[in-house]
């Protein structure tokens, strides 16, 4: 996926007030019961044009004065609409055998509403827009790999759990094709074009064979990050991930490490984050520990550099991977991870834009 490319060039400001004028004097209002419905949709404190005023808030500048305008004038509109077909409605209910008016075909069809950015595209670009401004470059993969950039490479041992069956999908098994488990992959494929100092993020979805549940899913995505240089210390890495941290949660957060271990990296981590839900106090989210886990990382494996062709006695670099699902639940509180893939309008619609 693009992230340059945009699915839907949002509407300006004219277009929406018109598209919104439009749909309103399209509005049938037969009975006092439309009318009721036209106050619901569009004046009410829910109404789309009262949300619209919301969005215009946001304005500052010459903007916001024509908008105003412009908005106070669509609303007077539909309000004059709505009393006058009130008043009419209520008359010929009086009047006794009167008939709501035949349906006008003539008249504009509804625009259809716009759509909206999924979840998860928006983490994931919240995250890559942090990392592009530190100069890490995007790069991307195939989702099916050979054992080597999965996992002969990252140093993981012949009898790791994780090439085992019960936790990788396996496509071919001789020679071996597997569905990737981890971005890492594509780091392999990044450190292999010798091209040095190296600073990249690749994101992308990723599969384990879990059993699927509200915490767990087979399918996930991940972003991962890989810095290669002379003297890259554990110290730069920290620094990187805490203002992540900050990026993300805002200034008042607070980072930990705790040591972890996956087979790249040594020495590796898990960073915890302080809760930015309850601030440390102690909730659900954070099981009352006041900390919660939002990624692993270490500095890269001397022997994963020299198995990519990188000179370890020059160069050294730091990793780290974080899950977009978990980041997207924790900063938005959804419960269960299976909402992201089941498209329900309802859920993906709530995100904004
Ligand atoms: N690849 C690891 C995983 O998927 C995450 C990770 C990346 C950890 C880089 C350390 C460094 O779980």
């Amino acid at each position: 996926m693009n992230p340059e490319q945009e699915p839907v060039a949002p509407l300006s400001w004219d277009e929406t007030l018109e598209s919104l004028r439009r749909v309103a004097a399209a509005f049938e209002i037969g009975d006092a019961a439309a009318a009721e419905a036209y106050r619901l949709r569009f004046l009410s404190k829910k109404g789309e044009v009262t949300r619209l005023f919301e969005a215009f808030r946001a304005l500052s500048g010459p903007e916001k004065k024509s908008v105003g305008q412009a908005l106070n004038a669509l609303r007077t509109e539909v309000e004059e609409r709505w009393k006058e077909a009130s008043a009419g409605t209520a008359q010929a209910a009086a009047a006794s055998g009167a008939t709501a008016p035949a349906a006008a075909p003539q008249l504009p069809a509804p625009v259809w509403g716009r759509g909206s950015r999924h979840p998860l595209s928006l983490t994931r670009r919240l995250m890559l827009d942090f990392f592009g401004e530190l100069g890490f470059r995007w790069s991307e993969g195939p989702e099916i790999v050979d054992d080597w950039h999965n996992f002969g490479a990252l140093h993981f041992e012949a009898d790791h759990p994780a090439r085992d069956m019960q936790d990788t999908f396996f496509v071919n098994l001789d020679p071996v094709y597997l569905l990737r488990t981890h971005t890492s992959s594509v780091q392999v494929k990044e450190m292999m074009k010798g091209l040095l100092p190296l600073r990249t993020v690749s994101p992308g979805r990723v599969y384990r064979n879990e059993t699927v549940s509200a915490r767990s899913h087979m399918q996930f995505h991940q972003v991962e990050g890989l810095y290669i240089d002379r003297d890259v210390s554990f110290a730069d890495l920290k620094k990187v991930l805490y203002d992540f941290a900050i990026h993300l949660f805002g200034p008042d957060v607070q980072i930990r490490f705790r040591p972890s271990y996956f087979p790249f990296t040594e020495p590796s981590a898990e960073m915890d984050v302080t809760c930015f839900l309850c601030s440390g106090q102690g909730c659900n989210v954070c099981k009352h520990s006041g900390w919660v886990e939002i990624l692993g990382c270490g500095m890269v494996d001397p022997q994963v550099l020299e198995n990519c062709g990188i000179d370890s006695e020059v160069y050294s670099g730091y990793a780290f991977g974080i899950g977009i699902e978990r980041l997207t639940m924790l900063r938005h509180r959804i419960p269960d991870i299976r909402l992201f893939y089941e498209n329900d309008v309802r859920f993906v619609k709530q995100f904004g834009v």
